[in-house]
């Protein structure tokens, strides 16, 4: 196979579909991580006959180091390499709480989704990563995770942001210039969990990674936090 190759995690709804619509529509084939399989089938018929067939749904549950190693092994079968992962799955458990009231359970459940899922992930893939090298690793993080912007509310989200802002430190250091490694803030997005009061749009929302997506290998920046296409300080 020699086109390229995407994998995006919680991919059946949201922005992460918007990212495999986009680059199916380039041409990439794009395998749609989803946990429900039947949801991600019907998230690809969605995307009409030419999208589709651009598109490999996949079981992913980013918590579950059995689905994350199928997931892999799936994609070393299908094709070999893979030149694009987004760590795009992600969850918010706590949006009223602030840091002094807070539950650890809920903490834990959110770290275990946002930083553990992205981190387990992304080394299952790695040996793929670097068959496709130059490659890269698109974090969809928040501005919620951001240390210059740090707020109370919703601390278990926070933390798990501002970790996996971390992991993009921390694998960039590693991995670069074989895998070049970025978090991005969508925005405000409407989806699921943005709700209707966001401010922009799903496409909106995945404009940033899509960006980084398709920038050309030479271009490519790693080991930054980018918002809107402008990157922003941690
Ligand atoms: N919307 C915003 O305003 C906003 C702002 C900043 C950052 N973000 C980030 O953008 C990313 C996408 O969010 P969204 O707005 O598109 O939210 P969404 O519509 O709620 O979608 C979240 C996706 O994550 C998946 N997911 C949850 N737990 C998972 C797990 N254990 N394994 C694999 N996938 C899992 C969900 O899968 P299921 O369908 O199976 O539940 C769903 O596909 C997230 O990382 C989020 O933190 C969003």
């Amino acid at each position: 196979m020699s086109e390229r190759v995407a994998l995006v995690s919680g991919a059946a709804r949201g922005i992460g579909l918007e990212v495999v619509r986009e680059l199916a529509s380039d041409g990439m084939t794009v395998f749609l991580g989803a946990r429900d399989v039947a949801a991600g089938e019907a998230a690809r018929a969605g995307l009409g006959e030419d999208l589709a067939a651009r598109v490999v749904v996949v079981g992913l549950d980013i918590t579950d180091d059995v689905s994350v190693a199928a997931c892999a092994e799936t994609i070393r079968e299908h094709a070999g390499r893979l030149d694009v992962l987004v760590n795009n799955g992600g969850i918010i458990l706590d949006r009223g709480e602030s840091p002094l009231e807070v539950d650890f359970e809920i903490v834990r459940r959110t770290v275990d989704v946002n930083l553990f899922g992205a981190w387990r992930l992304t080394l299952a893939v790695l040996p793929l990563l670097r068959e496709a090298a130059p490659a890269r690793v698109i974090n969809v993080s928040s501005g919620m995770g951001q240390l210059d912007e740090m707020g109370t509310i919703s601390p278990g989200y926070r933390i798990s942001k501002l970790g996996l802002n971390g992991l993009t430190r921390m694998l960039h250091s590693a991995l670069f210039p074989q895998v070049s490694v970025n978090s991005i803030c969508p925005g405000w997005v409407k989806t699921d969990m943005g709700g209707d009061g966001a401010y922009l749009s799903i496409a909106d929302g995945a404009d940033t990674i899509l960006w980084l997506a398709r920038m050309d290998s030479d271009a490519l920046p790693s080991g930054g936090f980018y918002k809107r296409r402008v990157k922003i300080p941690w």
